[in-house]
């Protein structure tokens, strides 16, 4: 298949390669760029030579999150009716495992995009951020509840509510990813190229099923369109309309809590 957004190679005979291809964007992920993604990843999963998955952006960012400059006009009515980002959740329905790696910015949407993979690696120079709230929104592609459980709630707050970003080594303390990979270009995608091989090699109906058991017991569908419909009424406020602009327009929201 032919892709604008993504690309897509086979760097091993059982793992599947996806790289986020908007540069200039730093790898916003638009609604085009997702449909591809998703569709990218059903093909793998389809695909019975393919054992695992690899995402990856640039050095740069892996992905900067949602398209703002996508988002910033719509209204409540649209983002309802539309179920804007719903298919977002569309990638927890992977049975084979994804890993992603990570170099550079992995904000918003972005970091909720590898809280979605199984095992996330790192480069030194990888940044995590939730900073919806500098844009009067919230995370909406059900961050909020994946990283409460994976490093807790006081961080999980103090990463939401003031929008800081979280470094590579500081994300590995905390558990958000499996481990930080030496520094160098590419490393960090060679690494989990080679997490995707030794995955292969394994029996892959014992590997899906770890998947699925891991993922057990986490209602995440459920909570991800709970968290999006809180997500989506924001798009009501005066504040997402002014925090959004703000971003496009390159200046400081002057937010008026309405
Ligand atoms: C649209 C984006 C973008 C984004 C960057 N760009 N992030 N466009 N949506 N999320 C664009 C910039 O507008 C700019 O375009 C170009 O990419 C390069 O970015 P710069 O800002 O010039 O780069 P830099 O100064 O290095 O700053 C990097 C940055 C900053 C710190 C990552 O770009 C930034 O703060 N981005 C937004 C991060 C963010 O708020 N993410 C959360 C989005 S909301 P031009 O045309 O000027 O070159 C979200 C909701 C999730 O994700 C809901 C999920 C369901």
């Amino acid at each position: 298949t032919q892709y604008n957004y993504i690309l897509t190679s086979r760097p091993e005979p059982a793992v599947t390669l996806i790289t986020l291809n908007r540069p200039k964007a730093l790898n916003a992920l638009s609604s085009p760029l997702f449909a591809e993604l998703n569709e990218a990843l059903r093909e793998a999963d389809n695909d019975d030579s393919v054992s695992a998955i690899v995402l990856t952006g640039s050095e740069r960012a892996f992905a900067a999150g949602a398209d703002i400059k996508e988002m910033k006009d719509k209204e409540y009515a649209d983002v309802y009716k539309n179920r804007f980002l719903e298919d977002w959740a569309d990638m927890t329905r992977i049975r084979k495992p994804i890993i992603a790696a990570v170099s550079g910015f992995a904000l918003g949407g972005g970091c909720e995009l590898a809280l979605m993979c199984d095992i996330i690696l790192a480069s030194p120079t990888a940044k995590f951020g939730q900073p919806e709230i500098n844009l009067g929104v919230i995370p909406g592609g059900g961050g909020s509840q994946r990283l409460t459980k994976v490093i807790g709630k006081s961080r999980t707050m103090e990463m939401v509510l003031t929008g800081r970003m979280v470094s590579a080594q500081e994300a590995a303390q905390w558990g958000l990813v499996s481990r930080v990979v030496a520094e160098g270009e590419g490393e960090v995608v060679k690494e989990a190229i080679s997490v995707a091989k030794e995955i292969g090699d394994r029996s892959q109906i014992a590997v899906q099923a770890g998947k699925e058991v891991v993922n057990a017991g986490k209602p995440l569908p459920f909570n991800f369109m709970a968290t999006g419909r809180i997500f989506h009424g924001l798009f009501a406020t005066k504040d997402q309309k002014e925090g959004m602009s703000a971003f496009a327009q390159k200046r400081k929201a002057n937010f008026v809590n309405a």
